[in-house]
């Protein structure tokens, strides 16, 4: 593990040459731009989306800016601009930074204003769009697993289909997968059922077979979920929204993962069961394949 000046450092010197758009203008990555007094900051309230571009395509952008907006209405978070403003300002994002390959991400929040809950206090939405290159952010050999004992926030409180700054359930979670030694948590919801991992979508396959966990589980409708399902449907595998338990996964003869920062990848091991052959089984590889040659055709 790099220490943490290194990192600063590595992180400093990519993000110097780039430039983020802030409410209206671009500015420099690494100089401070919005207020401390940004309800973002001083509460999570706030949307957002991360997105990739592959080559000269941003992969399923007007997906993710409709996602967005679904997400900032339910927070009754008014974006400033039309959709078509807004992924102008993304396309403007990625040109200024002359990045090919890029990692992007779009942050609404509710803005700058007094302190204290109540959303009235706040003068207008701040808008962040940034980008920078990003691996994917695990080893396509494959991601060990644990289910943790935290649970997935329920639908009751905060409904997991909106994408809003409030990580901390999932940042628990990976907490307590890295603690034990593992890479990735994946989360149950309050019935005890798969939910998700700690920002990707999980699927099994089982007698050549896909099945992923409903939207009723209380999981982000990801959009790399959605892209693989029908993908595997149009590669002929019968895929299922079903609800999984911990059995199932143990069981199963693949698992995988969705996402955007994770692409699609394996998972070789549940709480130390192998899964299948404990490898990258036929299934996702398959799906896999699929899935690249969408994104770079
Ligand atoms: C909680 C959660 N689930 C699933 C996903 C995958 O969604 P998508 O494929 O749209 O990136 C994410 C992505 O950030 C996430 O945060």
């Amino acid at each position: 593990m790099q220490s943490n000046e290194t990192l600063r450092a590595q992180l400093d010197e990519m993000r110097s040459k780039l430039l983020v758009y802030v409410n209206g203008r671009f500015v420099k990555a690494n100089e401070p731009a919005i207020s401390a007094f940004d309800h973002g900051l001083l509460y999570g309230d706030g949307v957002y989306e991360a997105i990739r571009k592959y080559g000269d395509k941003i992969f399923m952008l007007e997906e993710h800016i409709e996602r967005l907006y679904e997400s900032a209405k339910t927070l009754r978070i008014n974006i400033p601009y039309t959709k078509e403003e807004l992924a102008r300002i993304v396309k403007q994002t990625v040109e200024k930074n002359a990045l090919k390959d890029a990692y992007i991400r779009i942050i609404i929040t509710r803005g700058y204003g007094k302190m204290g809950v109540d959303p009235r206090g706040c003068v207008e939405p701040t808008v962040l769009v940034m980008a920078e290159p990003r691996e994917p952010i695990f080893s396509v050999k494959g991601v060990r697993a644990k289910i943790v004992s935290i649970r997935r926030i329920p639908q009751q409180c905060i409904d997991p289909k909106a994408k809003t700054l409030n990580y901390l359930n999932h940042i628990l979670a990976k907490i307590e997968a890295l603690e034990s030694g593992f890479d990735e948590a994946i989360m149950l919801n309050e019935q005890g059922f798969v939910s998700e991992a700690s920002t990707e979508n999980v699927f099994i396959a089982k007698k050549g077979m896909v099945a992923t966990p409903p939207l009723s589980a209380g999981i982000l409708d990801g959009i790399t979920r959605r892209v693989v399902i029908r993908l595997a449907k149009e590669l002929g595998i019968q895929v299922s929204e079903v609800n999984l338990t911990p059995h199932d996964l143990y069981n199963a003869d693949e698992v995988f993962l969705t996402g955007t920062a994770a692409e699609v990848v394996p998972v070789v091991c549940v709480d130390g069961v192998k899964i299948g052959s404990g490898e990258a089984g036929p299934v996702f590889r398959r799906i896999r394949e699929a899935f690249e040659t969408l994104v770079r055709n």
